[in-house]
């Protein structure tokens, strides 16, 4: 198994090219599902979890293809790719394929109102918390789907097509808010989505369901309202950038020090987090070619944070904003409300000489003044990554283990941090 090595007291300088979003690009791959006509997408990152869901979607129908290539014919290494779901041939999900990524559950909206039924494995726990389906589920019977579950598989039924509804979701879900959107675009009549989750990722979706001749209004904003269409067609849309990968580059960069620009970010997208930053002491300006990032000599200062749905403190960064804590000038309490167990990271942290206690649902850092080099792993992306960013900071080598995290969802990683000066490179192990 591949590991990464760091020989970490490097600061960062030049540019970072940001890809495009993963949380987005899943969605918007298995929005293809919904149309029997061709769906391209460009500047769709190359990630296993975007190959992973290649596999599960070419096992319902979907044709794939990148610039006119095949699955097979090359690695998927292009941007630009096509999707076309002619014909479903399959409408279940199975176990083997839905275990390995949860937001492949996701496919059991544009499957059910297309096709009037789907056969879903239920997701199953994570490392991250047991992160349950019921909200997705209470979207289904909303929309008038007769649903059961069956042996470990979601059976859901609308043999006569969804009907809108009023949806309320009792608790923001980027998971149940891109189910609704998938089902309600094809349903009959209106459908009205109240406190849906407001991420950038899901205004993409909402974008692109448009393009395909969707009819929504006010994605982004704490009501969207769907009016049913007959069917889809094809489109062409860009993934918007990834702004987790954004947030974890400039989190690196404030705590190495040093002066990167994160080409094609936009701040716009994680402004709360962009904020606590400069708190940090480190300076964050929006540039001609993105966002540039920099700290020079100053000390790192201690912030407090609470994890939210967007616009507040995105969990999918709380571990990277942790390994920078570990060396702030003082005392920081990390908070954690969206996953009830996401705190793996902190005893890899730990074994760097992090010193981290925890406290209920938070994390309370204090400040060192040095972290040293470790063997550590994670167990999931965004511990990983928090490992390699502390590992940059610290003295000597690191040895990150259980890389194929790291690749589930950061695009070059060892690349884009080697060309602003980390000693970083992969060992690869055929052990
Ligand atoms: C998405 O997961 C992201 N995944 C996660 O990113 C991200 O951490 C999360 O949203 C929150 O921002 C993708 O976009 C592929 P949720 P999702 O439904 O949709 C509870 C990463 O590292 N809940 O918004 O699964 C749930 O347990 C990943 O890239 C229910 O109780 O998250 C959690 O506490 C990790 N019942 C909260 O809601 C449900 O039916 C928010 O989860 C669904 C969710």
């Amino acid at each position: 198994m591949d590991r990464i090595r760091i020989v970490g007291g490097h600061a960062l300088n030049g540019s970072i090219e940001i890809s495009g979003a993963k949380n987005a690009a899943l969605p918007l791959m298995i929005a293809s599902l919904l149309t029997d006509e061709a769906l391209t997408l460009e500047n769709l990152p190359r990630l296993a979890d975007v190959n992973l869901l290649v596999r599960i979607l070419g096992n319902h129908g979907v044709d794939f293809s990148i610039n006119g290539k095949r699955p097979g014919e090359a690695t998927i290494a292009g941007q630009t790719v096509h999707l076309r779901a002619e014909r479903i041939v399959d409408t279940t999900a199975p176990y083997n394929l839905v275990s390995k990524m949860r937001a492949s559950f996701w496919v059991v909206a544009p499957l059910l109102a297309r096709m009037g039924e789907a056969r879903v494995s239920l997701p199953g726990g994570c490392a991250i918390g047991t992160r349950p389906v019921d909200l997705l589920l209470m979207v289904l019977e909303r929309l008038g789907a007769q649903v059961d579950i069956e042996s470990g598989y979601v059976i859901a039924k609308a043999p006569r097509g969804l009907k809108g509804a009023e949806i309320d979701f009792p608790k923001v879900t980027v998971g149940g808010t891109h189910t609704a959107l998938m089902a309600a675009a094809l349903a009959q009549g209106s459908t009205v989505i109240h406190n849906p989750a407001r991420e950038p990722e899901i205004v993409d979706l909402a974008d692109c369901l448009i393009k395909m001749g969707a009819k929504i209004k006010g994605a982004g904003s704490p009501v969207i309202e769907i009016e049913g269409v007959g069917r889809l067609g094809g489109a062409r849309h860009a993934v918007l950038p990834d702004r987790i990968e954004t947030g974890t580059y400039a989190m690196a960069v404030a705590m190495t020090g040093g002066d990167v620009v994160l080409k094609g970010a936009r701040p716009e997208l994680l402004q709360g987090a962009l904020d606590i930053l400069g708190h940090t002491g480190a300076m964050v300006s929006a540039s001609d070619e993105g966002l540039r990032v920099r700290r020079d000599g100053g000390g790192i200062d201690p912030v407090d944070i609470t994890t939210e749905p967007f616009p507040g403190f995105p969990t999918d960064l709380q571990a990277q904003f942790m390994a920078l804590m570990t060396m702030s000038q003082g005392t920081s309490r990390i908070r954690e409300t969206i996953f009830e167990n996401r705190f793996m990271h902190v005893s890899e942290l730990t074994r760097l000489g992090a010193r981290i206690r925890l406290d209920g649902d938070a994390a309370i850092v204090q400040g060192v003044e040095r972290l040293k080099g470790a063997p550590v792993m994670a167990t999931d992306l965004r511990a990983s990554v928090s490992l390699v960013i502390a590992a940059l900071a610290a003295e000597g080598e690191t040895l990150v283990n259980r890389v194929y995290h790291l690749d589930r969802g950061f695009e070059h990683l060892e690349h884009k941090l080697g060309q602003c000066g980390a000693e970083i490179e992969r060992l690869s192990n055929p052990g």
